[in-house]
């Protein structure tokens, strides 16, 4: 997908904003360059990357702008990352979240992820837990 440098610049504030350890923007510049990268972003708002791998596609990070949450962009920038997984090729989509982190899971479970594991102790505070999706 098309993205400029104000999208990376935008994309990499927002991962300041929203967690403890930022991609900085060279590094969302390289997953949005690579061929099988997959950046999904409305400006102003919030944005999904990943990678697709054969017919495999992992989501990386997903966020929305601390005031603009809650009012369905997450649903809808999930939507366009899953139709763009499967538009190129991918029939599973997979993730890893916090266990803590009751609003992405929430919003996992809302489309259809199914939890296939859990990773005890995988952040120095939390589990991870993994989510799959068939497209
Ligand atoms: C996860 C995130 C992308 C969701 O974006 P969003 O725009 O708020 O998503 P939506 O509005 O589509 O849905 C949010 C869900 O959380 C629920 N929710 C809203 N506020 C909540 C709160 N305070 N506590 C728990 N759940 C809450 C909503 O009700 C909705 O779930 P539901 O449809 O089952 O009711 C956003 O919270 C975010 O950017 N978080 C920080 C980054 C992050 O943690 N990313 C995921 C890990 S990579």
């Amino acid at each position: 997908m098309m993205h400029t440098e104000n999208d990376i610049a935008f994309i990499a504030s927002l991962e300041y904003e929203c967690f403890a350890e930022p991609w900085d923007a060279q590094t969302v510049r390289t997953v949005a360059d690579d061929p099988d990268g997959i950046c999904v972003y409305m400006q102003g708002t919030g944005y999904a990357l990943g990678k697709l791998a054969a017919d495999e596609a992992e989501l990386y990070r997903i966020a929305v702008v601390p005031g603009r949450r809650g009012r369905g962009f997450g649903g809808l920038i999930i939507d366009r990352f899953i139709s763009e997984c499967a538009g190129r090729g991918a029939s599973r989509v997979f993730l890893e979240v916090r266990s803590k982190n009751v609003r992405a899971i929430s919003l996992y479970e809302r489309k259809s992820f199914i939890r296939i594991g859990v990773r005890k102790g995988y952040y120095p505070d939390d589990d991870a837990v993994l989510y799959e999706l068939e497209i």
